[in-house]
């Protein structure tokens, strides 16, 4: 579904991504795993169209690299970006109804019906603003949000940011539930353990470079993912 191929990304002098090649196949979860500012939000702004990079991005058969962000999301890619971002002062509806940008009217109520079906957490609050939420919930809702555009490449910024390990869970679960029904998923995650319990596939990323790949339960017992990701000595 995505091909990415020799991607690199500048921020004036910075090199922040260095020539990343990765794919993400239909219905898998992928995930790209590193440390702070190893590349993984600027891989993912990339492919969302939100910095300009250089290299190819090929989604659904086309090229990406070029095309806006709008573009690039009504082509069905949505960015869960990182930190959530929902919008405070709109109220929990009104911020679906954004996630909804290429949605007709009449076809936003079964994508309601369907969000708060997924996080009935919502149904509760959907006329409170969104910033009464807490972190969890404001996660819930910055991923039923992504969903009201019907995607077919979902893509998430570190979810577990900030969460309790409780509500981690949840928020994981919830994306192998969206991945068991057919939906595609890039994953990035500091949260290497989590991240590579439900993920097909994964790419180490350190300093804009890929490091190791391979499948996931691979990488689990794989010494050196456990000595610097998993905080085994
Ligand atoms: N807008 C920007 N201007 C300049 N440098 C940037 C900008 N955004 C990111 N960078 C730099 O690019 C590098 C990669 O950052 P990026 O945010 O992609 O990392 P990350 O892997 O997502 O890190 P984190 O886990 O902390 O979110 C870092 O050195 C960062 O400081
Ligand atoms: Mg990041």
């Amino acid at each position: 579904m995505l091909k990415v191929r020799d991607l690199h990304v500048y921020y004036g002098v910075i090199h922040a991504v260095k020539g990343i090649t990765f794919d993400v196949p239909e219905g898998k979860i992928v995930t790209l795993i590193g440390a702070n500012g190893a590349g993984k939000s600027s891989t993912l702004k990339a492919v969302a169209g939100l910095v300009k990079p250089k290299g190819h991005i090929q989604f659904l058969g086309h090229e990406m690299v070029g095309r806006s962000a709008h573009k690039i999301a009504r082509r069905g890619a949505a960015l869960v970006p990182e930190g959530r971002h929902v919008f405070v002062n709109l109220t929990i509806l009104e911020n679906l109804r954004m996630g909804g940008f290429n949605k007709k009217r009449s076809e936003l109520e079964p994508l309601y019906e369907k969000a708060f079906e997924m996080f009935p957490i919502l149904k509760e609050r959907a006329n409170q603003k969104a910033g009464t939420l807490s972190g969890g919930e404001q996660q819930m809702l910055a991923l039923a949000r992504a969903l009201m555009s019907e995607p077919s490449l979902l893509m998430l910024d570190e979810p577990s940011l900030g969460l309790a390990p409780k509500i981690v869970s949840e928020v994981f679960d919830i994306v192998k539930m969206l991945n068991s029904k057919g939906m595609t998923v890039l994953l990035v995650e500091q949260n290497a353990a989590q991240a590579l319990k439900i993920a097909h596939y994964a790419y180490v990323l350190e300093n804009g470079t890929i490091t190791l790949e391979g499948n996931a339960k691979e990488l689990l017992n794989n010494e050196d993912v456990r000595k610097s990701y998993l905080g085994e000595m």
